[in-house]
């Protein structure tokens, strides 16, 4: 699900807000903790993803990765922000699998923003959560 926020004066306040009414949406039916998060990607768009759980635990999906599919799915590659919340309203950075497929569109100023209450919080650069990564230069 993306959303065209690219003509509003503050991208990231927008999209946070986006966050608490989408967490009804997640399906969290193990953990009972629900993840709503959005990717701002370079040209501006929004794409949003809830966290998927499935009675194979190990077959669910963060929000994060549920986000990054339908950016890509929109056609876009690289990540400007990535912004979380979580329905217990606590800071949660991305879990260590989020952080590699972050790292795989990341570009080199990309922030994670914690959302708490629809308003942006904590802010941390994400080269700091992830520093030294494998990626796709590795391959080139
Ligand atoms: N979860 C996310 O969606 N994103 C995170 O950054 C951390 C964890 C989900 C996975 C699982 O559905 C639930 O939260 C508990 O781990």
């Amino acid at each position: 699900m993306s959303a065209d926020l690219s003509s509003t004066p503050d991208i990231e306040t927008d999209a946070a807000a986006l966050l608490p009414p989408l967490l009804s949406r997640a399906y969290a039916r193990y953990a009972n903790f629900t993840v709503a998060a959005a990717v701002i990607d370079e040209h501006g768009a929004v794409h949003l993803g809830v966290n998927v759980e499935n009675a194979a635990y190990p077959s669910g999906t963060c929000a994060e990765q549920t986000a990054i599919g339908a950016m890509v799915t929109a056609g876009a590659r690289r990540i400007s922000r990535v912004l979380i919340a979580a329905g217990s309203n606590a800071v949660v950075q991305p879990c260590g699998a989020c952080r590699q497929r972050i790292a795989e569109f990341a570009s080199d100023s990309c922030e994670i923003v914690s959302v708490q209450d629809g308003v942006p919080t904590r802010r941390t650069a994400f080269r700091d959560l992830l520093p030294e990564s494998f990626g796709p230069r590795d391959l080139d």
